[in-house]
């Protein structure tokens, strides 16, 4: 996720670009860059690093000029450079273009125009678009622009300058927010309202497939092909605080809701069109390199570590490898039996985690092959790792972890489905229909989260316990873990998560009259025993809230409430039965009027011992 903006108008375009850029920082923030048109020519710079870096940068020798556009990245394709933060530009520098998003053909189309004779100057997906403007360009801007939107493949919103239009912006908007901010003699464009709402509340909130053509005096809205469209105003009536949380309260509750495209966002490219394999470009495995392992060691903390439980899972699955999965901060003190046959994959979502990085060191110190597992592209652990794969669920800002931990559970997922294709220990009929059902999980989250009063009234009621308990068995137990811990983390009530099974040897003790249990039975496999496990905490007057899939007809007969989330394949049904436990420990929080994306004694990254 990054953010982008634009101005045209009567007045500073930099103080507008960097001061909406400032606000944008929360979408992204390892580089950043503006363009402004100073009646002669176009004035790029461009900085690794926070705004201020940029802004040091412009320390006495911003340009004046009443047209730019600006951009604060989140590196999904080429590190954190000079070279790859945004504005790119065409060969002769006629066309500047910010984006955010994922051009997912970028690579046939950049050795198509290479063969052309352009120069490229980044390493980024985004780079193609100026230079394609370039080729279409035969006098109308808009009708080039088009062109090239109907030529890219993926998510973008983009902003479009040229000298040789300097009375005119042109943005355009698929899957990735945009707004155009309607001014007085002027127009401003931004990925998010909190960049404009200083300026102007009235808005267009563009739609996907929308171009608009921003001029200082008025703004016209088309579809590709050009054809106009009719958009109402939309007035801006929120604060600028909560405008930064897109009107969510919390960016907590925000990034809960950011999850499907999070995931649809980190399965892109990876699923092959036409659905029946998954690649991994960055990696390139072979047969012979996986059937050389003896086994995998997934190393993590928190709820990355929750996260490679369930990748334990998948990859001894569907890849039939023997997976380890241990606690960073264990790992690297227990001398592991690790060597050249061993593959370590760290996961991560900051990749700063010093715990994680210091058990990465170790495993390449004993000679372990080594993948990093990361939503942040450039960060120390990603570079530290022989190899690297990211997850894109954009900037996470809440201290506890949601839309990390999905993306990385269907992360996960696909590398198991890959290392399982390279080792055919999966059918092909089996392999499709795995990938079937994954396409449909963004969607079926959506719904999932399409209903959360129930949520909101267990949450009220149990939020004042003092101890609550999940159990599970299976995948559901790892799902009980996270759950456990997202209770905690926010809401400061004693939670624990249990195998089911594991019960009658302790815990039993403590379940006695009124006990909240959230009991995960979804794990069709081992169900029965699920349901006797839920009988014997019925049995100790527990009250069971119980989490099941859709059709389930047996959970309500032995259960106080339940909880369903779409049915699917019992593998992928973690990354639909864990978003009603995030939702419960965040309204939860809500009950108990605790700090929910600050929560005390806690950080977001924790790059200490
Ligand atoms: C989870 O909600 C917490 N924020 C914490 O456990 C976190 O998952 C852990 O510190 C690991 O962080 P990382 O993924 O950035 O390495």
């Amino acid at each position: 996720m990054c953010g982008i903006v634009g101005y045209i108008g009567n007045k500073s375009a930099a103080t507008f670009l960097l001061d909406g850029l400032t606000k944008l920082e929360y979408r992204g923030y390892d580089s950043a860059g503006i363009a402004i048109f100073d009646g002669q020519n176009v004035f790029i710079e461009k900085a690794v690093g926070r705004l201020d870096a940029l802004k040091e940068k412009l320390k006495g020798r911003t340009p004046e000029g009443v047209i730019g556009i600006g951009h604060t990245r989140w590196a999904t394709h080429g590190r954190p450079s000079d070279q790859n933060a945004h504005p790119h530009t065409d060969c002769h520098g006629d066309f500047v273009v910010v984006h955010n998003g994922i051009i997912e053909n970028f690579m046939p189309l950049k050795e198509q125009l290479i063969a052309k004779g352009h120069h490229f100057a980044s390493e980024t997906d985004t780079e193609v678009i100026p230079h394609l403007v370039e080729e279409f360009y035969r006098g109308d801007f808009a009708e080039a622009v088009r062109a090239v939107l109907n030529r890219i493949e993926g998510s973008y919103s983009l902003v479009f300058m040229s000298k040789k239009h300097p009375d005119t912006l042109i943005c355009a908007k698929q899957d990735n927010p945009l707004v155009v901010g309607l001014g007085d003699g002027e127009n401003f464009i931004a990925s998010d309202i909190p960049a404009i709402i200083n300026r102007t509340r009235r808005t267009y909130i563009l739609n996907d497939g929308e171009v608009a053509i921003v001029k200082r005096d008025s703004v016209s809205i088309t579809d590709r092909r050009g054809n106009a469209v009719d958009k109402k105003i939309f007035h801006v009536n929120w604060n600028a605080e909560a405008a930064e949380k897109g009107g969510y309260e919390h960016f907590m509750l925000k990034e809960i809701n950011e999850q499907p495209k999070a995931v649809r966002d980190t399965m892109s490219k990876r699923v092959v069109k036409g659905g029946d394999r998954i690649v991994f470009d960055e990696l390139n495995w072979t047969t012979e390199f996986l059937n050389g392992l003896d086994k995998v060691y997934i190393v993590a903390c928190g709820t990355a570590y929750h996260a490679g439980l369930v990748g334990k899972f998948y990859i001894e699955k569907l890849a039939r490898i023997l997976v380890e999965v241990d606690l960073a901060s264990e790992f690297r003190y227990r001398d592991p039996i690790v060597d050249d046959k061993t593959l370590v994959i760290v996961i991560s979502q900051s990749g700063e985690t010093s715990d994680t990085l210091a058990a990465l060191k170790e495993s390449k110190r004993r000679g372990a092959k080594t993948l990093a597992v990361t939503n942040v592209v450039g960060s120390s652990i990603a570079r530290e790792a022989e190899q690297v794969v990211h997850t894109w669920a954009g900037p996470e800002i809440a201290v506890a972890s949601t839309k990390a931990y999905t993306t990385q559970l269907i992360l996960m997922f696909m590398l198991a489905l890959y290392m399982a294709q390279l080792r055919s220990t999966v059918s092909e009929e089996r392999s499709r229909e795995l990938i079937g059902l994954l396409k449909k999980i963004p969607a079926q989250i959506s719904e999932t989260l399409s209903d959360v009063e129930p949520i909101k009234t267990f949450a009220r009621r149990y939020g004042f316990n003092e101890d609550v308990f999940y159990i599970g068995r299976s995948l559901d137990y790892d799902v009980a873990l996270e759950g456990a811990l997202k209770l905690k983390e926010i809401s400061y009530i004693h939670a624990e998560a249990y195998a089911s099974g594991e019960l009658k040897h302790g815990t039993l003790a403590l379940i006695v009259e009124g006990v909240p249990v959230i009991a995960l039975a979804t794990q069709k496999s081992v169900y029965d025993k699920t349901i006797s496990n839920i009988k014997e905490v019925k049995a100790r007057d527990a009250i069971v809230i119980g989490i099941a899939a859709d059709g389930d007809k047996e959970i309500e007969k032995v259960v106080d409430h339940v909880m369903f989330v779409p049915d699917t394949d019992e593998l992928l049904i973690p990354l639909l039965t864990v978003v009603p436990l995030q939702l419960l420990a965040y309204y939860a929080a809500i009950t108990r009027g605790c700090d929910v994306d600050k929560p005390r004694n806690l950080a977001k990254s924790v790059t200490v011992e």
